[in-house]
């Protein structure tokens, strides 16, 4: 393996498109804030007690204890921990075969592009399951491959022909598998007719607004209606009508250009598009993806894409009316009155939280397409004092030329009508119990300091308080009146994650961290049936210095009402915990392990000299009792 370990997406990102080092904003602005007292302002407004604290008026009784297990402390073993009388156990691994043609994962080679066609894709992200006509369906996003250890077994792990750089990308895109429980244990069920690859070379529907827009016409596809493939596939959703929804994140870490001196358009450099690409090497093997050739295929990535899990041959559908950024998950609510309500993040530092709203009305039954089809795009204004608004992306707010060029360039809208720069927004999470919505900030080392791609600044404040912010938090906000279409809404801060051993001030995190449940970098945030808050971390793992008895990568929960948060599990080595769902009867938490050894220091799940595989490992209770 490479002793150099590769370049995150971020700092992909930030040598190929290299921000000023200066503001122009004044950012010398010493806050001099207790921990207590930073968040004064939106204290002030009254509508919430506390940071950490609850939702409800002041008054109003705290639920009691709902935390079903005994809090575990840090690790940085090359395993899984879960608390005393709960079992975790490896489903389904990278690589894996689907169908019983395809064969086992070899650890020597690491598969080949046809084998890995047939088995579960890399590094598996966002989940969920499917119940229908008495068959279990997950469906999952692999979101990319680790380089050093899927060409690992080459002598400078690069990718030594066509095949291996054709391996690479199968083993991006989504799986869907059908799953059973057999005597206790779940596994998958190979050669059922429901399983799936969906990978970079799927056929897919461009719909919405940009569908045969001439930004969405390429040298294949003279109608900007039909596309090829899905890839970085990172957090997802789930639509009240039984549809699965991929969002493609970091896609454009896969264009390159043949001349490396290439220049492409500014459009395309705030989404960080540019003449290198991550290492894959994809236009080596599909001129799709030379941005020389052709400058308007990266306009097609960057979407929500729905599928049906229940149809392996349906054609999945982009959906453009959703807008067009690094999504991170798609968290839909059905509102009051019947609209659907989708809010969703834009994981780079300084980027936006957006919602979307239907003009449509769902009822089982209805036809469903036009739904996420035709609706109103909308960025978040937060202001620092506990109130925000909803900002409406249209060609009169954003001065963009049509709606197809608000769907297609959703980030300069967003710029254009001044919405709230933010810590890099991750998954979002409505709470079932209430009209209230959470969101992971994961962490922005930029904050204060640089201004995000697009030279919108990033000062501190709001729900964004901390400068050069190493430890993330989540916000939470409760839509006026209950109603998650209207315009307002109010917000606080649920946690501000940080180390309280390390830091006395606001990096030492709100009252709800302490020594013994501290993270950092939330990402993954899902709610159960009973309304406790699943978060799961993507940080930093040294155990030192800032992170010193953070240990590895982790998962909690924490009860939105009181404001207390429990470790639930610890993930081996190097890995991120991300994805989250639950057997139809709740008695099995499915939960992804993604990059294990992503720097060279794992041997999860297998051990001894095995090749590192990210998996879904099942979690359950010794007494069978329910998980959420
Ligand atoms: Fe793929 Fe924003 O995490
Ligand atoms: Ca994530
Ligand atoms: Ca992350
Ligand atoms: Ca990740």
């Amino acid at each position: 393996m490479n002793d150099e370990r590769p370049l995150s997406f971020d700092e992909f990102d930030e040598a190929v498109n290299p921000r000023p080092e200066e503001c122009e904003f004044d950012r010398v602005v010493e806050r001099a804030l207790s921990r207590r007292g930073f968040l004064g302002g939106v204290l002030a407004m009254g509508s919430f007690t506390a940071v950490g604290g609850s939702l409800v008026p002041s008054g109003a009784s705290a639920a009691s204890d709902r935390f079903s297990f005994e809090a575990i402390p840090t690790s940085t073993a090359d395993e899984v921990i879960v608390p005393p009388g709960y079992k975790a156990e490896v489903m389904v691994r990278w690589g894996d075969p689907l169908w019983s043609d395809a064969p086992e994962f070899d650890h020597a080679t690491r598969g080949t592009a046809a084998s890995q066609e047939r088995a579960f894709g890399d590094n598996t992200d966002g989940q969920d399951v499917f119940y229908h006509d008495g068959h279990t369906l997950l469906v999952v996003n692999n979101e990319y491959t680790n380089r050093d250890i899927l060409w690992g077994n080459n002598p400078d792990a690069k990718a030594a022909s066509d095949d291996d750089v054709a391996k690479g990308m199968m083993a991006h895109g989504v799986t869907v598998v059908e799953i059973a429980n057999t005597d206790g244990k779940w596994a998958i069920v190979k050669d059922s007719p429901y399983n799936r690859r969906v990978t970079p070379q799927t056929d897919m529907t461009i719909t919405g607004p940009a569908a045969g827009h001439d930004l969405m016409k390429t040298v294949t596809d003279p109608t900007g209606t039909a596309c090829k493939g899905t890839w970085n596939n990172c957090g997802n959703g789930m639509t009240p009508w039984g549809t699965y929804l991929a969002c493609e994140e970091n896609f454009n870490g896969y264009f390159s250009a043949a001349d490396e001196n290439h220049e492409v358009s500014p459009e395309l450099q705030r989404y960080g598009v540019s003449s290198k690409d991550w290492g894959y090497g994809w236009a080596r093997i599909d001129d799709r993806f030379d941005v020389s050739k052709d400058p308007n295929e990266p306009n097609r990535a960057g979407y929500v894409v729905e599928i049906d899990p229940t149809d392996p041959n349906s054609t999945p559908r982009k959906l453009t009316a959703l807008g067009r950024f690094k999504h991170e998950n798609a968290e839909s609510v059905v509102n009051n009155d019947g609209r659907i309500v989708v809010y969703m993040g834009d994981d780079e530092r300084g980027e936006f939280l957006y919602r979307f709203v239907s003009d449509g009305v769902y009822a089982p039954g209805v036809d469903t397409n036009p739904l996420l089809e035709n609706g109103t795009l909308s960025v978040a204004k937060f202001n620092d004092d506990g109130t925000g608004e909803w900002l409406d992306l249209t060609p009169e707010t954003t001065g963009l030329a049509s709606a197809a060029e608000v769907s297609v360039h959703t980030r300069q809208g967003a710029s254009a009508v001044g919405g709230t720069t933010m810590d890099r927004p991750e998954w979002v999470a409505a709470n079932p119990n209430a009209p209230e919505v959470y969101c992971c900030l994961t962490n922005n080392k930029n904050r204060g300091l640089k201004p995000n791609a697009g030279g919108d600044e990033t000062p501190a404040g709001g729900p964004n308080p901390r400068e050069a912010n190493n430890y993330g938090q989540i916000v939470r906000w409760r839509p006026d009146g209950g109603d998650h279409t209207a315009a307002g809404f109010g917000w606080d801060l649920y946690v501000l994650a940080g180390n309280p051993t390390v830091h006395q001030d606001t990096y030492g995190g709100s009252d709800n961290v302490n020594a013994e449940n501290m993270f950092n970098s939330p990402d993954g945030l899902k709610f159960d049936n009973h309304g406790l808050l699943w978060i799961q971390t993507d940080g930093k793992y040294s155990n030192e210095g800032d992170f010193e008895g953070q240990g590895n990568n982790q998962m909690l929960a924490g009860d939105p009402v009181t404001g207390e948060i429990r470790r639930f599990l610890v993930g081996p080595n190097e890995c991120e915990v991300t994805g989250l769902s639950w057997s139809p009867d709740r008695r099995t938490m499915f939960v992804g392990i993604q990059h294990p050894g992503e720097d060279g220091n794992s041997h999860w799940p297998e051990g001894g000299d095995a090749v590192p595989r990210s998996a879904i490992i099942t979690v359950t209770r010794d007494d069978g009792g329910l998980l959420g």
